[in-house]
């Protein structure tokens, strides 16, 4: 689905040096590399502060913390999305409250988010999901952007009191392994996630809690801003490649497409078929790679407590759109044969 040895080549030669000069500086945490990343990517999200943490995960769970979210309240997530989105409410102390997403694409229902509101509630999760901002309710609880697949985005989401970014190898603007950064125009708020990720500590061996919680250690290491400065001047680049790219698969796959916003990254290209894993079996026999982005809605992961028969009682339309969904290769060193032999495969199996 990615080549990333093949992206890697596309900036080899900065993020080679840039990754040299960290490597003989000595700093590897924390540092002017790091302050930079962190500044250019926060840019990029139009936020005035951008604290780097070890993964989309951490940026997610210590942007509910640094909310003095915990024990005793509820998180709203839509029920399409990587379970990073509910383990992180899970890793605060809180209950996620799963909702359906739009019955046409896989973004958070605003209606379905408000009439979720209890008393408990904190926060509301907005998964900005495949690279498309997802439209988050008007209200005054705190809105938290997932935006772990929309760095790019034209505009950014906005309404988020905070975001939470991964830098996932595989993501449009990914590292060369874990790192994620949380973004905020609150300085108080950017402060305390950045306490958070260093043991809650105001000097040498002096910790606190902060809004409630104890820190811990995530940082978004040296090394790993050092590649994604190499890779940022790309970006723009990769991004208007793969809007090309899904242009003509939409062009082609009339009626399997989903709606999508004219400044979606396309993190994922997706469509949607009736017989998805017949078609997915096709492509896999013409040797043309695909994936299921997610194959079930959070509702049925065991692991909180789901199960198929609650998902499709209370969100029928994540479970329509986990069934039917399948991502096809959409990247920027795709060439234009390579989309032909996907194009004329999916329409040949479809
Ligand atoms: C929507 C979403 N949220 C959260 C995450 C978690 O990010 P990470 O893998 O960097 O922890 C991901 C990453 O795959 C994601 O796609």
């Amino acid at each position: 689905m990615v080549d990333l040895s093949a992206r890697h080549a596309r900036v080899a030669g900065d993020v080679e040096r840039r990754v040299a000069d960290v490597l003989r500086s000595g700093r590897y945490v924390g540092g002017p590399v790091v302050a930079q990343a962190e500044q250019a990517v926060a840019d990029l999200l139009r936020r005035r502060f951008g604290v780097g943490v070890g993964s989309g995960t951490d940026a997610l769970t210590l942007a509910l913390r640094a909310l003095g979210i915990g024990s005793g309240h509820q998180v709203i997530v839509p029920a399409v999305s990587f379970f990073a989105t509910v383990e992180s409410v899970l890793h605060t102390g809180a209950q996620p409250v799963l909702v359906d997403v739009l019955p046409d694409a896989p973004l958070l229902d605003p209606d379905a988010a408000l009439a979720a509101v209890t008393p408990a509630t904190r926060a509301i999760v907005a998964v900005h999901l495949f690279g498309n901002v997802a439209c988050a309710p008007d209200t005054d609880i705190a809105i938290v952007d997932d935006s772990a697949q929309a760095v790019g985005t034209d505009p950014p989401p906005a309404r988020g009191v905070l975001g939470a970014v991964s830098f996932y190898p595989t993501k449009v603007l990914g590292g060369a392994g874990d790192g994620g950064l949380v973004v905020t125009d609150e300085q108080a708020l950017a402060q305390a996630v950045r306490r958070l990720g260093s043991h809650g500590m105001s000097a040498p061996n002096v910790h606190h809690r902060v809004a409630g919680h104890v820190g811990g250690n995530s940082h978004l290491d040296a090394v790993q801003a050092a590649v994604l400065l190499g890779h940022l001047p790309d970006l723009a680049v990769r991004i208007a490649r793969r809007r090309q790219i899904a242009a003509r698969y939409d062009a082609a796959f009339a009626g399997m497409t989903i709606p999508r916003d004219p400044g979606s990254t396309i993190s994922v290209y997706v469509l949607r078929h009736p017989r998805r894993d017949a078609l997915r079996s096709a492509l896999g026999a013409r040797g043309i790679a695909s994936a299921v982005y997610y194959p079930m809605a959070m509702t049925a992961q065991a692991v909180i407590g789901g199960s198929p028969a609650d998902a499709r009682r209370r969100t029928p339309n994540a479970v329509a759109f986990c069934d039917q969904a399948l991502a096809l290769p959409c990247h920027a060193d795709l060439t234009d044969a390579d989309v032909a032999r996907v194009t004329a495969a999916v329409l040949g199996a479809a």
